[in-house]
């Protein structure tokens, strides 16, 4: 594995619309929908930065299903079935529209693959075969090996212990710019998916490339 190198996909925001399970049930939800999306993202983010920090490791679903609890309260949304709806569409997510075909021509490239997610395995492996991601994906990394959440250097650490490979050969995908910091001042080269053309963040590390979806990233090669 000298010079191999490999992709390393995070998976909520990057692979995975983190805005699917919302507007699925954007009828049911009305106006709301959007607003809802975007507090129980910011809360399930802030959550599990918060649980790093107390040193109080909770599983990503435990996480997905308090901030909802909480996003729903805020904009006084008082539905079990529209709780559970949710939760059951986050559970088997959909992915982005170009994203099969960019693992397609990264497999024809024999470029290895990796998801590292703060998901948990039950709710990567959903996503991956809701998405027949199955054959795609080379090797599936779930924080729950080492019980801390990103950018927590442990977790980028997960993919040198499975592939034994150098860092500077691991190219790190993330549509999150804080994760893009976290994996490049861990050793990565790293590619920014600016999908909603958000502005750099003051953080330790580096954006090596910024493209708007994967495709960009991937045709130029
Ligand atoms: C993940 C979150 C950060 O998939 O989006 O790890």
């Amino acid at each position: 594995m000298e010079n191999e190198k490999i992709y390393i996909f995070d998976a909520y925001g990057t692979l995975f619309d983190v805005d699917h399970a919302c507007k699925e049930m954007a009828i049911q939800l009305g106006d709301n929908w959007n607003k809802l999306s975007s507090i129980w993202r910011q809360k399930q983010l802030e959550y599990s930065w918060l649980h790093n920090s107390m040193n109080q490791y909770v599983s990503f679903w435990n996480i997905t299903k308090d901030s909802l609890e909480y996003a729903m309260n805020s904009l006084s949304i008082n539905s079990v079935k529209i709780k559970n709806e949710l939760l059951d569409l986050y559970f088997k997510i959909g992915a982005f529209e170009e994203v099969e075909e960019v693992l397609k021509k990264i497999k024809k490239n024999k470029i290895k693959t990796a998801i590292l997610s703060n998901g948990s395995y039950d709710m990567l492996n959903s996503a991956v075969k809701n998405s027949k991601f199955d054959e795609l994906i080379s090797e599936i990394i779930s924080v729950d090996e080492c019980k801390k959440f990103k950018p927590h250097k442990d977790v980028y650490q997960l993919v040198i212990d499975k592939f034994n490979i150098n860092k500077k050969n691991c190219i790190f995908f993330s549509s999150n710019c804080w994760d893009i910091h976290g994996a490049s001042n861990f050793g990565f080269q790293t590619v920014w998916v600016n999908r909603k053309n958000n502005i750099d963040e003051f953080l330790p590390g580096k954006v090596d490339y910024q493209v708007q979806s994967l495709e960009n990233y991937i045709t130029k090669e």
